[in-house]
């Protein structure tokens, strides 16, 4: 890739991996922690979408407390675990390659950046609690425009604030919707594809598909 200036990531799914607070509780949960997780983050992230749509917004902590609410009752899981699996999530853990291929790529003149639906706070504590605090130019939290990704605003943010053009960043991402929208929007999308799936009919096609982030130092 050429022309790069920036390269811009997704936190949640992307560099930490959002089924580690209900992999840590699977011996209470049982069998079907990883049912129970994907349940989660798929209410998760349409309640951010309907938010959206609704304009009724809420922080992206209170949306995964409501969301984890409805899926403790779908699983019937005990409510003595709500506190556990809540903390767990404020110190998710990245995925295996993320900390070597941060710091490899911050040996070189780019901006890197977080661009995520955490909030601020969040996203610091996800930082701080994996040794990450000195990598990143930027964290960009969508509670600067109040809205959540996909919408245009979010993805404006690093292009107000490193006055580049949309196709100078590299945005990655393992959420496909997000890949989407990232690239609908102008950015080379980069879709990280860590669990073989099937990748979206939204008008964008990722401008590369790489498997874990060790392959992005091939790239850039
Ligand atoms: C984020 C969600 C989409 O970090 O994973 O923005």
């Amino acid at each position: 890739m050429e022309n790069i200036k920036a390269i811009i990531f997704d936190a949640y799914g992307t560099l930490f991996d959002v089924n580690s607070a209900a992999e840590k509780c699977k011996d209470k949960i049982g069998n079907r922690w990883e049912g129970f997780a994907n349940y989660w983050r798929t209410t998760q992230l349409e309640y951010t979408w309907l938010r959206s749509l609704m304009k009724r917004h809420k922080n992206f902590w209170q949306v995964t407390e409501d969301s984890l609410d409805k899926s403790m009752k779908a699983y019937e899981i005990d409510s003595s675990m709500r506190n556990e699996l809540l903390d767990l999530y404020k110190i998710l853990l990245p995925f295996k390659e993320v900390p070597e291929v941060l710091k490899s790529l911050k040996e070189k003149d780019l901006k890197l950046a977080i661009l995520s639906n955490g909030t601020p706070a969040l996203l610091e504590q996800l930082v701080k609690s994996n040794n990450l605090e000195n990598i990143f130019d930027n964290i960009f939290s969508i509670e600067e425009v109040g809205i959540y990704k996909p919408d245009s605003k979010v993805y404006d943010m690093p292009i107000k604030e490193y006055q580049i053009n949309k196709n100078e960043v590299a945005f990655l991402s393992s959420n496909t919707w997000d890949v989407s929208g990232g690239g609908n929007y102008g950015y080379n999308s980069i879709w990280v594809n860590r669990n073989q799936n099937i990748f979206d009919n939204l008008d964008y096609n990722p401008r590369y598909k790489i498997n874990n982030l060790l392959e992005l130092l091939q790239l850039i």
